[in-house]
């Protein structure tokens, strides 16, 4: 189990994604030395109906540890019998409730973002957490629903209700993606209470991790797009933390030699049809890349794995 309060500082930590920070990028960001991972949302419902899909999920493999599961939901009972499910099949090292989720299809059923409409129900849903299991409780927020001031109060209640840690994406659910991260009001928000807190929002380069810790005065950062197609992330902050800049050029024979590793873990994961559901991956790997563009046409057609093999090696000759 993480204790967040003796975590390392400034905790550098791999945000969640759905569809993204599965168990596959998790053990390929790892071999980077993240500290400790987010793994994606999983519904508490699918969990309660013990959905095959939703587990599998779920589980991961050690060399992902630490690692904390996000779930999300609006039912204290259900939320509670979520994470009793998760610590009982998989115990991981932690337990996130998403309360941050934007999109539509989430808080229309007062999942996510929404939650921060109704503190009481946020409130009650750690509690009745914290009763049913023993993995740490944290949470992760916005700004606020339309007012970006809304969190300064919210944390509070969090950290009464018995959050260990909480993040915060400095945008409100009405901006979604739109505008700047306000760093500056995450960390009003971070002196409200005694808790770690994280920031979010905008990190987008190793260099940025520093200059957000100091606007913001946070315990650390969760970094997600940031970490899309750049695993290495993590290992190129600790290179500047350590010597004050970059060391390790990322080749593009380099680059090529982890998109394969990635692609021999997602589909060892999730099959030949894994090679459809890789392409996502491949965009950012390849994002800004000179001269790509013929290259990636053809990465975008390719069915199996052996094909897509055959073109990263002729990449990585080029
Ligand atoms: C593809 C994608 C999937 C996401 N899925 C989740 C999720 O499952 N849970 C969550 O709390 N946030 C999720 N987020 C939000 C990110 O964790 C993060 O808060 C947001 O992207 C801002 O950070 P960034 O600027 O570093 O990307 C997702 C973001 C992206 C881009």
């Amino acid at each position: 189990m993480i204790s967040w309060k003796n975590f390392q500082q400034p905790i550098v930590a791999l945000s969640p994604m759905a569809d993204m920070t599965d168990s596959p990028f998790c053990r390929i960001a790892k071999q980077f030395g993240w500290p400790v991972v987010f793994r994606e949302m999983v519904s508490s419902e699918a969990l309660v109906r013990e959905s095959a899909k939703t587990l599998h999920m779920a589980a991961f493999h050690e060399a992902e540890r630490p690692i904390i599961q996000q779930i999300f939901g609006k039912d204290p009972a259900t939320m509670a019998r979520a994470a009793e499910i998760i610590e009982k099949n998989f115990h991981p090292d932690g337990i996130d409730i998403n309360m941050g989720c934007p999109v539509y299809k989430i808080v229309s059923d007062f999942n996510g973002a929404c939650l921060m409409k109704d503190p009481d129900r946020a409130c009650a849903i750690i509690r009745e957490m914290k009763r049913a299991v023993e993995a740490p409780i944290s949470v992760k927020i916005r700004l606020g629903w339309s007012d970006p001031t809304e969190c300064l109060d919210f944390v509070k209640r969090l950290e009464a209700a018995g959050a260990e840690l909480i993040t915060i994406h400095g945008r409100t659910r009405a901006q979604g993606y739109s505008g700047v991260a306000d760093w500056e009001m995450i960390g009003r928000a971070k002196q409200q209470v005694s808790i770690p807190v994280l920031c979010n929002g905008d990190i987008h380069t190793p260099e940025k991790v520093f200059e957000a810790l100091t606007v913001s005065g946070c315990d650390g950062v969760l970094i997600a797009r940031g970490a899309l197609g750049c695993p290495w992330f993590y290992s190129w902050y600790r290179e500047i933390a350590e010597t004050g800049a970059r060391q390790t050029e990322i080749t593009m024979a380099k680059r090529v030699e982890y998109i394969l590793a990635h692609l021999d873990l997602h589909c060892a994961e999730y099959g030949e049809h894994g090679v459809a559901t890789f392409r996502k991956h491949l965009s950012y790997y390849f994002k800004g890349i000179e001269n790509i563009k013929p290259w990636r046409e053809q990465m975008m057609k390719i069915g199996t794995r052996s094909e897509l093999e055959i073109i990263l090696a002729r990449i990585a000759q080029s």
